[in-house]
């Protein structure tokens, strides 16, 4: 079976149909660049060329990096501030005229993706997928059931919000080398763990392609640590997965 995932990202907005029986895209995907400011409306129309790419007229999932409860995007740290607030899932179905569109968060995708087919796989207990890029996203798993929303990228350490310290964003910003961004993404895992002992952190984004860069280098965490298995297309598997879910509903 196949099902449209479309992945809403800082910097680009990618898609394909997802064959849910691999866990994998059933074909190559379609990028655009995301419009600045991203906008709602701006948005809303790169999704519809990504998915018109593939003359697609089934379900499409999509993830948004912020907040969303029912389809509702209710917090933008990367995005433009005119999402708070707006029925997304009503936006993007509109503007799919009438296609069935389920709405989720990106790390949460990410993380149920990483659950079913990649590093996650089997994994009971306690999970954490952090996916470290322009912010940090976060995906909590108790026994494989997603806890979704949890927005463990703004924690405070301190007196600052994490993702501004340890994202893939702020070791590009400020220049740091692996080293040094290590440190703080060591720190932002301990704290972490303190709060919830999850057995098992799963790391996704740009960054789980190198994982020998910096993986090597984080101390003073007890729980295992491994790299996202689905790399960057997990966000439109996990999409596809949620419209999958909705579907069946
Ligand atoms: C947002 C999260 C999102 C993460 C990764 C954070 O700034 O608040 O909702 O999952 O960035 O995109």
């Amino acid at each position: 079976m196949q099902i449209m995932g479309v992945d809403i990202g800082g910097s680009g907005i990618k898609g394909a149909p997802v064959d849910l029986e691999r866990g994998d895209l059933a074909q190559e995907r379609h990028k655009v660049l995301t419009p600045q400011p991203a906008t709602p409306e701006g948005v809303a129309g790169c999704v519809a060329e990504v998915v018109r790419a593939f003359s697609w007229s089934g379900p499409v999932g999509v993830t948004f990096p912020g907040v969303v409860t029912n389809g509702i995007t209710r917090s933008a740290a990367n995005v433009d501030k005119g999402w708070v607030g707006v029925d997304a899932a009503a936006l993007l179905t509109r503007e799919l005229g009438g296609l069935p569109v389920t709405v989720l968060n990106d790390a949460d995708a990410a993380g149920v993706a990483e659950m079913t087919y990649g590093a996650g796989r089997g994994r009971g207990g306690t999970v954490i997928m952090l996916t470290l890029g322009t912010g940090i996203g976060s995906a909590l798993f108790t026994d494989g059931q997603l806890v979704a929303n949890t927005e463990l990228g703004h924690l405070e350490l301190k007196g600052h919000d994490a993702e501004t310290r340890a994202s893939v964003k702020a070791k590009e910003d400020g220049d740091l080398t692996w080293e040094r961004w290590a440190r703080r993404v060591s720190k932002y895992l301990a704290h972490v763990e303190m709060l919830f002992s999850p057995d098992l952190f799963i790391v996704g984004g740009g960054v789980s392609r190198k994982p020998e860069k910096f993986l090597p280098l984080i101390e003073g965490v007890r729980a295992e640590i491994v790299p996202a298995g689905l790399q960057n297309n997990a966000g439109i598997v996990g999409a596809a997965m949620a419209a999958k879910a909705k579907a069946k509903a």
